[in-house]
């Protein structure tokens, strides 16, 4: 019986392999002449997927750039890839050949985020979209969001005073998920925030977790909260149709829109780009201000410089009372370069995915149709020759700006993020809020990151704070 067993399986593993290779040959013929980039493929259909999550992904990309150099290819999650390393290969992919490589994201997570956002797209959707998100994050808008967006940091920071362990990333999750409702809707009701917020909450844990529609499982309860997401935005939408509110906000823009046709935009092409943004904003911003807050922390020096600045800034406004100004967050530069060397140190989109749409050659190297593209963000901010000793937190490397596409926090090209000015307002305005008024320890386990996906602290930085006044 055992014996029969083993030749099944030899069998099987044969005919698996002669396809393979009989694909890959067909696939080799009629191309270009240009050769694959230098690399390992890995084993058949798993390639090196295990290799990638056993252990730190930055470990897994730096040692194969190591190896190979800027640009290299493997196999990783069911899909041939290619890596691209260097400051010109990004920009080639998201640049200056984008419409070469499309966005690509797992069916999923589409289906949680909704089919219709932007960021899944290419074209004239996109570039529609993209218009109305953009309109919605103008430079007017974040500077008159300056002042509900201190508010909103100050209450949180308040609620975490006392010296009880605050999970910081969660904390920080809150909080850009407020400043995300009221760049979406303006101010919201509040039975609506909240059961936004409950909602979205399940998404969001279902969102990393095995796509199945097992009930009970955390995916299937995302996919019935994503459901009942929409539910409470079309009771949004009538409600503001019906008193006839023209508001400048994310959810104004989108209801307000007409192509030439005077087609308006469709419920769930709405829905999908609110919930999109919301997830785009919400967990970037929240990882990189835990990062913020471990840096800080660690760098004392650095501390005492950026806690003079704020605490200055802080007396002008009579200690508080009154709000901070948009004048007075684009002045900030010591906080700012303490923003970007965060950006850059954590690089917490550590690359991105796109789809070869054509064969495509790149310095003599094919980039064949239906490959994955994954430009390495983090490896290009963590390169010696653009950032010397890249290990090191210093933010003084940023009194010169860097070399010219070498520091991509929020992407490059089309797809370039449309939330970095608020994102980097938020950061600003918390970090005043919280070296001028609070000093924290960071309890247990100092360095490390975990992943989910963004790297955060591990265990999210659990931190206690205190008001320096009561201490
Ligand atoms: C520190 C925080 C943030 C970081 C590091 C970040 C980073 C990025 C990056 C790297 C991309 C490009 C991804 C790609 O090319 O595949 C992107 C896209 C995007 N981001 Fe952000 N982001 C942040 C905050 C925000 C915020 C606050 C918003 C909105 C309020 C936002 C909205 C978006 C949207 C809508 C896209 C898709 C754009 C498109 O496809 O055209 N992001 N972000």
């Amino acid at each position: 019986m055992a014996g029969i067993f083993a030749y099944a399986v030899i069998f099987l593993i044969t005919v698996v392999l002669y396809r393979l290779l009989r694909r890959e040959k067909k696939e080799s013929q009629g191309r270009a002449e240009a050769e694959l980039p230098p690399g390992s493929m890995g084993w058949p259909y798993i390639g090196e997927t295990l290799q990638l999550y056993s252990q730190d992904p930055n470990v897994f990309f730096a040692a194969k750039q190591k190896r190979y150099g800027e640009i290299f290819k493997t196999h990783i999650l069911g899909c041939p890839s290619v890596m691209l390393a260097s400051p010109e290969a990004a920009r080639f992919v998201l640049v200056t050949q984008a419409h070469l490589f499309k966005p690509t994201y797992p069916k999923s997570k589409e289906r949680l985020v909704g089919p219709a956002a932007l960021f899944f797209h290419q074209g004239d959707y996109h570039t529609r979209l993209r218009k109305l998100v953009q309109a919605s994050l103008s430079i007017e808008t974040i500077r008159n969001l300056v002042a509900d967006i201190d508010a909103l940091a100050a209450s949180a920071l308040d609620s975490w005073d006392g010296g009880r362990v605050i999970n910081t990333f969660h904390e920080m999750k809150k909080f850009s998920f407020e400043v995300g409702i009221l760049l979406i809707f303006g101010r919201l009701e509040a039975r609506y925030r909240e059961e936004l917020k409950k909602n979205y909450f399940i998404v969001d844990r279902g969102y990393n977790s095995f796509p199945t529609n097992v009930p009970g499982t955390p995916y299937k309860k995302a996919l019935l909260a994503r459901k009942r997401l929409s539910k409470i935005l079309s009771d949004i939408i009538c409600e503001r149709k019906e008193k006839r509110l023209l508001e400048k906000d994310l959810l104004g823009c989108l209801l307000n829109y007409k192509d030439e046709k005077g087609e308006v935009l469709t419920y769930d092409q709405i829905a999908d780009n609110i919930i999109g943004t919301l997830f785009a904003a919400q967990d970037t911003t929240a990882s990189v201000m835990t990062w913020i807050v471990k840096y800080l922390h660690d760098n004392p020096k650095l501390q005492e410089a950026v806690k003079a600045e704020q605490k200055a800034i802080r007396r002008l406004n009579e200690e508080g009372n009154q709000p901070l100004s948009w004048s007075q967050t684009r002045n900030m530069p010591v906080t700012y370069k303490a923003v970007l060397e965060t950006l850059r140190m954590a690089s917490i989109i550590s690359f991105t995915f796109r789809e070869a749409v054509a064969d495509v050659e790149y310095k003599g190297y094919l980039i064949p149709k239906g490959w994955k593209v994954m430009p390495l963000f983090r490896n290009i901010h963590h390169n010696p020759e653009f950032f010397t000793d890249p290990q090191k937190f210093d933010p003084s490397r940023f009194e010169v700006a860097p070399k010219r596409n070498t520091f991509m926090p929020f992407g490059s090209g089309v797809h370039a993020c449309p939330g970095n000015e608020l994102a980097k307002q938020e950061m600003l305005i918390m970090t005043h809020h919280l070296v001028s008024k609070f000093r924290w320890e960071v309890v247990g386990s100092r360095s490390g990151s975990q992943y989910g996906p963004f790297p955060v602290p591990l265990q999210g930085l659990p931190t206690r704070y205190w008001k320096e006044s009561t201490r």
